[in-house]
């Protein structure tokens, strides 16, 4: 028998996960989805043949885990007066808020935080994972299962680091987009038709990655096996480096960190706040 999972918001990370799980095989009638408005849960009932609502202590009912997909800055609303069911484990995809604000919204310790990122919608994502050492080896197996249906999923051993995740696979996406339009309009620069660069860059990065992933050796070696010695690729990427490419992604991956540092900051110190208290 499958597990019930329920989800809390209904978006387009929730989407992307009640897709990924049906398509891997968990059956709809064991998916419970809670929305804010009865438009939203009328589409996902109509999408995916499960059952959707506007009351999220009823979702979460007899739901072995509960899934908190709802933006961050919704969180202590959409978790007020909740309580998981006995047993239940809680996985969180929001940005910023940490386990122990989750706890503490909750009442219980069994609570994962995971960052997933945007190509989980086409069930080609990755998603960094944390929890407490503590956490029982089942409700890991949980977080697992739901994220890596729309992807892979690697464990960070210190909370801290889903900020590192963060800035290199939750915003890597607009990297490599940002990369393909510089390449792009790097070709037409050189007199190519801007369609014709459009189609070589994107053909490029999509073939790249997929021989990165299938051709069995490091980047490294594969970099290094289309570079000739005195060759075009030695030229542009003597350039890159002698500009401090290397330099400029470390400074933007801790630009990120350090932006999603302060965001579970500031969550942190609303969630502490007298004003803002859950009911229990
Ligand atoms: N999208 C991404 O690429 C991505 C990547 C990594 C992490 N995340 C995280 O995923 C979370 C969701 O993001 P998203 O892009 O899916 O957001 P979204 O599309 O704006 O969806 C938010 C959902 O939450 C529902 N909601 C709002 N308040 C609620 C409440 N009080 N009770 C129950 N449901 C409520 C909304 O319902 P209505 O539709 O009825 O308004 C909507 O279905 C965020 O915390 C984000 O940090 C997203």
């Amino acid at each position: 028998m499958h597990e019930l999972i329920a989800f809390v918001g209904g978006g387009s990370m929730a989407a992307s996960l009640i897709g990924g799980l049906i398509a891997a095989g968990h059956p709809p009638a064991r998916l419970r989805v809670a929305v804010r408005t009865p438009a939203s849960a009328a589409r996902l009932r109509e999408r995916f043949g499960v059952e959707s609502l506007t009351d999220n202590a009823q979702a979460l009912a007899g739901a072995d885990v509960a899934v908190l997909a709802v933006k961050p800055q919704q969180m202590a609303e959409a978790l007020q007066g909740l309580r998981l069911a006995p047993g239940a484990t809680a996985i969180s995809v929001a940005a910023g808020v940490r386990v122990a604000t989750l706890a503490q919204w909750l009442g219980t310790d069994a609570v994962v935080r995971a960052m997933p990122n945007t190509p989980a919608l086409f069930r080609c994502g990755v998603s960094g994972l944390y929890a407490d050492p503590q956490l029982p080896e089942a409700s890991r197996r949980r977080a697992e299962q739901v994220l890596g249906s729309v992807g892979e999923t690697c464990w960070v051993p210190r909370e801290e680091q889903i900020d590192a995740v963060t800035a290199l696979s939750g915003c890597g996406p607009a990297y490599y987009f940002l990369l393909t339009e510089l390449l792009r309009e790097a070709g037409a620069a050189l007199g190519l038709d801007p369609a014709v660069a459009a189609r070589l860059a994107l053909g490029t990065f999509v073939g790249a990655a997929q021989m990165a992933r299938d051709a069995g050796a490091d980047v490294a070696v594969l970099r290094a096996q289309v570079t000739s010695k005195g060759g075009s690729t030695e030229a542009a990427l003597a350039h890159l480096e002698a500009a401090g490419l290397g330099r400029i992604f470390r400074e933007a991956l801790g630009a990120a960190d350090r932006r999603a540092r302060l965001r579970g900051e500031e969550l942190a110190q609303l969630a502490a706040s007298p004003t803002n208290p859950p009911a229990p």
